[in-house]
Formats: C-alpha cells, structure tokens, sequence
C-alpha cells in the first residue's frame, strides 16, 4: 500500500471514517456550528465525494455535482481566519481519531488542506 496517490495509500474505509471523525468535531465547535446546517449528512457525503478526487481517486464530486467551485460556493458563509483555524483543528484531531490514516499521509493531507483552507477565507476576524 506504498506508491500511488495519497488517496490509494489511505483507503476509500479509512477517508470515510475521517470524514465521520471531521463532521464529529465540527458538530462540536462553537465557532463552526453557526455557519454549518445541523444536519451535516449531505455535507459529509459533499466532503467525502470531494475528497476522494482531491486525494487522487476517482472524481465523486464531479461526477455528482459538478465543478466544486469551492472558494465561490464557500463565499455565501462568513470564513474569518479564526474559523479557517477551527476547520483546521477539527480536521487534525480527527486525523488524530483515525489511527489507520498513516503519519506521513496523515501530515501530506493535512498540509493540502491547509493550503485549501487559506483560499475559503472571506472575511475579517472580529474585533476581540
Ligand atoms: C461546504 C465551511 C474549508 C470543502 C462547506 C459549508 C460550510 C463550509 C459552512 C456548507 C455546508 C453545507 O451547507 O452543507 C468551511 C470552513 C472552512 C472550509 C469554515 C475553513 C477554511 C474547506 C476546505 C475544503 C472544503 C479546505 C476542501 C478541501 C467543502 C466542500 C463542501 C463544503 C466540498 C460541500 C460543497 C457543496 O455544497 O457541494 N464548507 N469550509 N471546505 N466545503 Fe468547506
């Protein structure tokens, strides 16, 4: 289970559970949960269709969805840096929750997203 894309080496089993682990967290957030529906079934499946092209598999989302257009659909909610934070977080200690994800791919797909994450900020923290 060496070579290939990051989503060969990590599994279609165990992307799913970290995406589980992820909404778990989010679900839990102050700072996420006003700008996320409470019934976060729909976006999970989004996020794991979503990721499983971005890893390298085959593109779910497109294929179901479309375009992502992400930094676009993201713009209609307000993104502060402190929430790209919290997303950030919520995303790391759910690779914490999934022991099966690897530390080397573990840290190559936290890296990504962090790269992703900077481009769905729209908006100003607030004044403390
Ligand atoms: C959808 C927040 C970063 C991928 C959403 C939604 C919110 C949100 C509120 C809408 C949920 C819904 O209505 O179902 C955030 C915040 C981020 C962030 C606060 C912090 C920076 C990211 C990143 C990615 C991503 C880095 C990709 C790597 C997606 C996808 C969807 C989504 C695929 C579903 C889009 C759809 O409705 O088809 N996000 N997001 N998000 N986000 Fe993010």
């Amino acid at each position: 289970n060496a070579g290939g894309s990051l989503y060969d080496r990590i599994g279609p089993d165990a992307l799913a559970a970290l995406v589980r682990a992820f909404y778990a967290r989010v679900a839990q957030d102050p700072l996420l949960t006003p700008i996320f529906p409470d019934d976060l079934t729909l976006t999970a499946e989004k996020q794991l269709a979503f990721l499983t092209g971005f890893l390298g598999g085959p593109p779910l989302y497109h294929e179901r969805y479309g375009h992502p257009r992400l930094r676009a659909r993201h713009l209609p909610f307000e993104i502060t840096p402190q929430r790209g934070r919290a997303w950030l977080a919520c995303m790391q200690g759910a690779l914490r929750d999934t022991p099966q994800i690897q530390a080397d791919d573990a840290r190559e797909l936290f890296a990504a997203l962090s790269r992703v994450a900077v481009h769905m900020v729209n908006a100003q923290d607030h004044p403390a």
